[in-house]
């Protein structure tokens, strides 16, 4: 397909990195469209691991071209760090292998401030963000009074830009928070130093994507986070700041909707949650704690123990029908050895109302509770299988029947973190 959107399924940390990084090696470009540093993709080649976070996936291949497209909350101080960290370890960064949109917004110190200092004033109704500033700097873009890449290139409107931003934002930080103010001069410095070494790989990354399209190229989409962490469909207000699946595209990236050719979501073989709001399936007892500990189950971007349950059929069903998936990819299969029944959510209750369909409402959401249907386990550790016959009986059974009940085909398993820890079950 010359066009493919791979999204999250679930609540993120679906191991979408991992899949991507397989997948770049058939396409040209891969681009990031939404989200930012809130991300944490990670990747093991050759049992090194790399974290990724705002450069996409493709950069671990040489030949790859990488689009932090108009859409991304850029943090340009880690996007520097990133690039450099890379570079340390040898792999290229550089204009020809990384493009940046002169549109993408930016998050400074004060997004960063302000996002701690709300999540701590909501309290109880804290949202549990990544604390990396991505919510601010979005209500900066809708509000109008972001900055964007561009900005960081012109020292003159850079000034009068951030200048008019940060009278704002000091005053909310001394009057509201009631915390210091930040230093205009210190921040416009640092940003303009970063913007001449970014300078080389800004453009108009629109353009380039809709020129490579017609040239026949192939594009591949990564997002970020999960679909039931989108802002207009996830589990509001629990959710990030932006459209986190293949609806993001068109607008976070430049590129016509119509020549989006196709859609594969990615989903673990059980369910994680990072940060605060409903999680049906969640297993608070030692099974979570089993499952988190196989699993290593901690945030691949700010560390916390995420929250761990069981396969969501409900959540994944709509995840891809929102998406328009056909097909998706089950990770971390492996880390059910050991179970000896595994239970799935097949459906939600609502007092006496049974559900077989995702309810939009979060109200509803809140009240539900799984139905679960189990699957005897297996207790064997299957990460050298390669082939879906090498897999224990109650594994495939498993794989079989959960892909029976999404109603989608499972074109890939992922058995462990290593590139050639899958099994390809039909072409993708
Ligand atoms: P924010 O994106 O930092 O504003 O966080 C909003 C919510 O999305 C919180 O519950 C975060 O834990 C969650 N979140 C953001 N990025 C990721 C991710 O990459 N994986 C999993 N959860 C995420």
């Amino acid at each position: 397909m010359p066009s493919l959107s791979v999204f999250g399924a679930q609540w993120g940390d679906e191991g979408k990195g991992k899949i991507i990084d397989l997948l770049a090696r058939d396409v040209d470009l891969v681009v990031r469209y939404q989200g930012g540093a809130n991300a944490g993709h990670t990747v093991v080649v050759g049992g090194e691991k790399y974290v990724l976070h705002l450069v996409p996936s493709g950069v671990l291949h040489p030949d790859k071209i990488n689009v932090i497209a108009n859409g991304v909350a850029v943090d340009p101080a880690g996007l520097l760090a990133e690039i450099d960290g890379l570079r340390a370890r040898g792999v290229e960064v550089s204009e020809r292998n990384l493009r940046l949109s002169s549109n993408a917004h930016l998050i400074f110190e004060h997004h960063r401030r302000i996002d701690h200092l709300s999540e701590k004033w909501l309290g109880a109704g804290r949202i549990g963000t990544t604390g990396r500033g991505i919510g601010p700097a979005y209500a900066d873009k809708a509000a109008r009074v972001g900055l964007r890449v561009a900005d960081l290139l012109d020292a003159e409107r850079c000034r009068a830009r951030l200048g008019a931003a940060m009278v704002e934002k000091n005053a909310v930080l001394e009057r509201v928070y009631e915390v210091a103010p930040l230093g205009l001069e210190a921040e416009l410095e640092r940003a303009l130093a970063i913007g001449e070494r970014l300078r080389p790989c800004v453009g108009d990354t629109g353009a380039e994507l809709r020129a490579a399209y017609r040239d026949g190229r192939r594009i591949l989409f990564e997002g970020a986070q999960g679909a039931m962490l989108d802002i207009d469909h996830g589990t509001y207000p629990y959710v990030t700041s932006s459209n986190t699946g293949t609806a993001g595209i068109p607008a976070g990236a430049g590129f016509p909707p119509s020549w989006i050719d196709d859609a594969i979501g990615i989903a673990k073989a059980y369910c994680t949650r990072v940060g605060e709001g409903p999680f049906p399936s969640e297993e608070r007892g030692a099974r979570g704690q089993a499952i988190r500990d196989a699993g290593d189950e901690y945030g691949a971007t700010t560390g916390r123990p995420r929250r761990c349950g069981w396969f969501d059929a409900v959540a994944v069903r709509y995840a891809l029908a929102l998406n328009g998936a056909r097909r998706w990819v089950m990770t971390n299969l492996d880390v059910l050895s050991g179970f000896e029944e595994i239970p799935v959510a097949t459906a939600y209750r609502v007092g006496e109302r049974a559900l077989a369909e995702y309810p939009a409402e979060l109200t509803t959401l809140d009240g539900c509770r799984p139905v679960f249907e189990s699957r005897p386990g297996w207790s064997e550790a299957i990460g050298a299988a390669r082939r879906f016959e090498e897999l224990p009986a109650n594994a495939r059974a498993y794989v079989e029947w959960v892909e029976e009940r999404v109603g989608a085909e499972i074109v890939m398993l992922s058995v462990g973190p290593e590139r050639e820890q899958v099994i390809l079950r039909s072409e993708l």
